[in-house]
């Protein structure tokens, strides 16, 4: 019993912070990212004004992103085919880590 609250507050404790999972996700999004996005929506995602400042996106705008980055508009390019469903998920945890 002693073996399971201890297991349980330590789960409790790290819950905040974000997973190894979670944290590869974000490096490797923002690897992705750099390669492909920053050119417009600028490096480190540091808005240049030629395309809208990604971390102004909440955390309820996931559907907003996958539709963007799969179909484009205007001058925002279409993905689809290009970045894999992994690598899109991948920006997005990037982009919401930024988030402010
Ligand atoms: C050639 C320039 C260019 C590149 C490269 C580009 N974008 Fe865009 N993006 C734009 C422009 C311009 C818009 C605004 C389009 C509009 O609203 O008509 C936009 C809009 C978006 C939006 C919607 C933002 C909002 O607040 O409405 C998302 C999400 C987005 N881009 C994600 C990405 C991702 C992810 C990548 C890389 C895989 C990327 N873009 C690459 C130019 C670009």
């Amino acid at each position: 019993m002693r073996r399971i609250c201890i297991i349980a507050a330590i789960c409790l404790a790290c819950a905040p912070q974000p997973t190894l999972a979670q944290e590869g996700a974000i490096a490797s999004g923002a690897a992705v990212y750099e390669e492909n996005c920053s050119t417009c929506h600028g490096e480190q995602l540091r808005p240049t004004g030629a395309a809208p400042d990604l971390k102004n996106l909440g955390a309820d705008d996931r559907q907003k992103f996958e539709t963007m980055v799969l179909n484009g508009r205007g001058q925002m390019p279409s993905w689809k085919g290009a970045i894999s469903d992994d690598e899109r998920a991948a920006i997005w945890a990037y982009i919401r880590s930024r988030a402010q």
